[in-house]
């Protein structure tokens, strides 16, 4: 590439240092970087993300962790040995850079969705990202009665931000007294031993993840759903809450459940 058209490129993104890598296991990391005063986002978005390789911009699409309120940046990522991106992304060092698109959009955004009385944000592995940041939005419990968190994983070590969502949450100065009374938090582990195990559309489909957060059965009147997680979770949730009712809402017409159709697998 040009030095010219190198600029082009990476004219459409900001380049932030990294301030924090935490590995949650060998295919799990999260990372903070700085973020430009003038980059706007609202909760459950997403931006492209990602690296110069070769003189170019490597990058994909990652959710935020991180609230809009947030100073800085953060994400959370899968390992793939042979991804291009990731194998990279997850050698990454404090104080190196990142690139961050200047655009976030997405769906997957409470004003999406009608009011309602249950919000129900499903996701599997790294699916939990945008939550993060929507769980640490006041907007969303001004919204909603209860909002709950329902996040399958493969494995125990796989339940990113668990302690986060159950110890330091309940105890944020400010978002504290939300997240105890209206936040719950239902994980599960298909792969290997813990208190609730299945898939969460199973849950739903037996009536396990209701007796687990003590909450009434969907209902596309009165609930509301977001799903984030793999393309083949995407799809079966999807048809699950089509099945109950549930209508997707868009960017122009709010509806009864949204979805988020950009993820990384490599
Ligand atoms: P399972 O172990 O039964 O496949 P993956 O790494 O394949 O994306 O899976 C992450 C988690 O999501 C696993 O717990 C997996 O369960 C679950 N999962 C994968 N695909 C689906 C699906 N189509 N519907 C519901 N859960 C799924």
């Amino acid at each position: 590439m040009s030095d010219t058209a190198s600029a082009k490129a990476l004219a459409a993104f900001y380049q932030e240092d990294v301030t924090w890598v935490h590995h949650w296991n060998n295919t799990l990391f999260s990372f903070r970087c700085t973020r430009d005063p003038a980059l706007r986002f609202v909760a459950g978005q997403f931006a492209m993300i990602g690296l110069m390789v070769e003189g170019k911009p490597l990058t994909r699409a990652y959710s935020m962790v991180s609230p809009p309120w947030d100073e800085g940046l953060e994400f959370l990522s899968i390992k793939v040995q042979n991804g291009p991106l990731t194998s990279r992304l997850q050698h990454i060092q404090v104080g190196e850079k990142v690139l961050i698109g200047r655009k976030p959009v997405g769906t997957l955004v409470v004003e999406n969705l009608l009011p309602g009385r249950n919000l129900w944000m499903l996701a599997t592995g790294t699916g939990l990202a945008p939550f993060m940041s929507l769980i640490r939005d006041p907007d969303t419990y001004e919204k909603f009665d209860r909002v709950v968190v329902a996040h399958t994983v493969r494995q125990v070590s796989e339940l990113a931000y668990r302690q986060y969502i159950t110890e330091d949450l309940p105890a944020h100065e400010l978002l504290g007294e939300w997240a105890s009374e209206k936040l719950i938090y239902a994980p599960s582990v298909t792969r290997e031993p813990f208190p609730v195990q299945g898939r969460i559309t199973t849950r739903i489909e037996t009536g396990a993840a209701y007796a687990q957060t003590g909450l009434a059965a969907l209902d596309p009147a009165l609930d509301r759903v977001m799903m984030c997680g793999s393309e083949a979770f995407n799809a079966d949730t999807e048809a699950l809450v089509q099945k109950l009712g549930f209508v997707e809402g868009t960017n122009n017409q709010p509806g009864s459940y949204v979805l988020e159709k950009a993820f990384v697998t490599k």
